[in-house]
C-alpha cells in the first residue's frame, strides 16, 4: 500500500499531469485536492493529447478511480464541457466521483475576479480568470454554495443569490454583472450533467485506505504559489503544499507514504512576482519555444529562469518531499552552461533560506554555479543510465544540493519517455 502525494516544486507547470499519469498506473484510486479550473495538466497516450483542468490526471486509465476531492473550488459548466470533451474523445469518465464537499464557482465569481483584478491596476496577480480566489474567499466568509447544496437548490434561491451578487458587482465595480436568466439555465443545465457523479468522497477514500490500496493525491500548482507559503500576494487562493491535499482530500497525515515533488530541469513561471532567476535573454527565448512554454489555461508566454536550489529547498522543507521527479530534461538541449542558483545575495550578504518579504525577495541577486550542458537529443533515451554523462550530472547536482534522490526523469511528454531510476 502507499498513499504518495504530487506536489508542484515551484510555481506550477512542472508536468504533473504527465508524472501523475504515469504514476497512476500502479494506483486504484487518484485525487485532486485544491484549486480548480485553473489548473491545466497535460497528459499524452498513443499520440493522443488530453489537456485537463478539474479533472484528475488518472481519468484517462479506466481501472483507476479518480475523485475530485473536498477542498476543490468546481465550476459546473465547465466540468461539464470537460467530461463532454473527453468523452468525445472516448474516456467514458465512469470512474469519476466528485465531493459534494467542494464548493461551486459561479459565474458571479469569474466576473469578480476580472473586475478585482482591474482594479489593483499595476499591482495585479496575474490570475487566469477563473473565478478561483472569489469563490475561496465565499467559502471562507461562509457563503459558498457547496455541492451538496447545489444539487437540491431551488430556481428561486439561486435567482436571489444572483441578484444579490450582481447588486455587489453593480456596487463596487458599477457592472450590471451576470444576465440572470441565461445563468440559471446554464447552471441547471450543468447540474444535471454531473449530478451522478456527486457523492460523498470521503466514504470512498475510507474505504480505499482501509483495504491497503495505492492511492496519489495529485496537486495542482505549485508549492510557492501557496495562499500561506508562497510568494505572497502573487500566490493562488489554496495550500498546493502535501499539508492542503490532507485538507481537501480527506487523507489523514499519518496515510502518506511518499511525498514526490515535481521538479521542472528549469524554472517557469506565469502571472506576476517575484522570480530570483528569472532570465529573459536569448536562452529564455530558446527555452520557451523548445519547451512550448505557453499557459495550458489561459495560453500566456510563461516567463523562464533557471534552477533555483534555495527556492527548490523551502518547498522540500515545507512539503517533506521524499522523492523527485525531475521533468523536461530534454528541453535543455544545446544550452552550453546550465547556471544552477545556490544560494542568494542580500544586501551584501550571503543567504540560504527563502525570504518571506517580497521587497527583500526583490533585492536578492542569484549566486550560480555552472555544469556543462548537453548536445544530445535525450528524447529517445530509454534508461537512465543511457543518459549522457552532462545529462546525469546535471541531475547528480540537484541530488548532491538538495539531499533528496531524483528518482524519474521525463525526457519527453510521452509515457514512454520516463526514466525511472534502479533503487
Ligand atoms: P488564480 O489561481 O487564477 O487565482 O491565479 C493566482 C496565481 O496563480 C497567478 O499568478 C496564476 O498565474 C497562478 N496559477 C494559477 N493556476 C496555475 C497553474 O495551474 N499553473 C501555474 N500557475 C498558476
Amino acid at each position: 500500500m502507499s498513499v504518495k502525494v504530487v506536489v508542484g516544486s515551484l510555481w506550477g507547470d512542472e508536468g504533473k499531469g504527465k508524472i501523475i499519469d504515469f504514476l497512476a498506473k500502479d494506483s486504484e484510486l487518484v485525487i485532486r485536492a485544491q484549486g480548480g479550473n485553473n489548473a491545466g495538466h497535460t497528459i499524452v497516450v498513443n499520440d493522443k493529447k488530453y489537456a485537463l483542468h478539474l479533472m484528475p490526471s488518472g481519468i484517462v486509465r479506466p481501472s483507476c478511480y479518480n475523485i475530485i476531492g473536498d477542498g476543490v473550488v468546481i465550476d459546473p459548466i465547465s466540468l461539464m464541457k470537460e467530461i463532454d470533451f473527453l468523452k468525445s474523445q472516448g474516456v467514458n469518465c465512469d470512474n469519476l466521483f466528485i465531493s459534494n464537499r467542494a464548493s461551486v464557482v459561479m459565474p458571479y465569481h469569474i466576473l469578480i475576479d476580472k473586475y478585482s483584478e482591474e482594479k489593483r491596476e499595476e499591482n495585479k496577480i496575474g490570475t487566469t480568470g477563473k473565478g478561483i480566489g472569489p469563490c475561496y474567499m465565499d467559502t471562507v466568509e461562509r457563503s459558498s454554495i457547496r455541492m451538496v447544496d447545489f444539487l437540491d437548490i431551488s430556481e428561486a434561491d439561486l435567482r436571489r443569490i444572483l441578484e444579490n451578487k450582481n447588486e455587489f458587482i453593480k456596487r463596487n465595480y458599477n457592472d450590471d454583472g451576470v444576465t440572470i436568466e441565461s445563468a440559471i439555465e446554464e447552471l441547471l443545465n450543468a447540474r444535471e450533467y454531473i449530478k451522478g457523479y456527486i457523492t460523498d468522497t470521503t466514504v470512498i477514500v475510507d474505504r480505499f485506505l482501509k483495504e491497503k490500496k495505492n492511492v496519489l493525491l495529485e496537486g495542482a500548482q505549485g508549492s510557492l504559489l501557496d495562499v500561506t507559503y508562497g510568494t505572497y500576494p502573487y500566490v493562488t487562493s489554496s495550500h498546493p503544499i502535501s499539508g492542503g491535499f490532507c485538507v481537501g482530500g480527506a487523507v489523514p497525515p499519518n496515510a502518506i507514504t511518499d511525498v514526490i515533488a515535481i521538479l521542472k530541469a528549469y524554472t517557469t513561471r506565469v502571472g506576476q512576482g517575484p522570480f530570483v532567476t528569472e532570465i529573459e535573454d536569448s536562452i529564455a527565448h530558446y527555452i520557451r519555444e523548445a519547451g512550448n512554454e505557453y499557459g495550458t489555461t489561459t495560453g500566456r508566454p510563461r516567463r523562464i529562469g533557471y534552477m533555483d536550489i534555495v527556492a527548490l529547498n523551502y518547498s522540500i522543507r515545507i512539503n517533506g518531499v521524499t522523492s523527485i521527479a525531475l521533468t523536461l530534461l530534454d528541453v535543455l538541449k544545446g544550452v552550453e552552461k546550465i547556471k544552477i542558483c545556490t544560494a542568494y545575495e542580500l544586501d551584501g550578504k550571503t543567504i540560504m533560506h527563502y525570504p518571506a518579504s517580497l521587497k527583500e525577495l526583490e533585492r536578492c541577486k542569484p549566486i550560480y554555479e555552472e555544469v556543462e550542458g548537453f548536445h544530445e537529443d535525450l528524447t529517445d533515451v530509454t534508461c537512465y543510465d543511457d543518459l549522457s554523462d552532462n545529462a546525469k550530472k546535471y541531475v547528480e547536482k540537484i541530488e548532491e544540493l538538495t539531499g533528496v534522490r531524483v528518482d524519474i526523469v521525463s525526457v519527453g511528454p510521452g509515457r514512454h519517455q520516463t526514466l525511472v531510476r534502479q533503487k
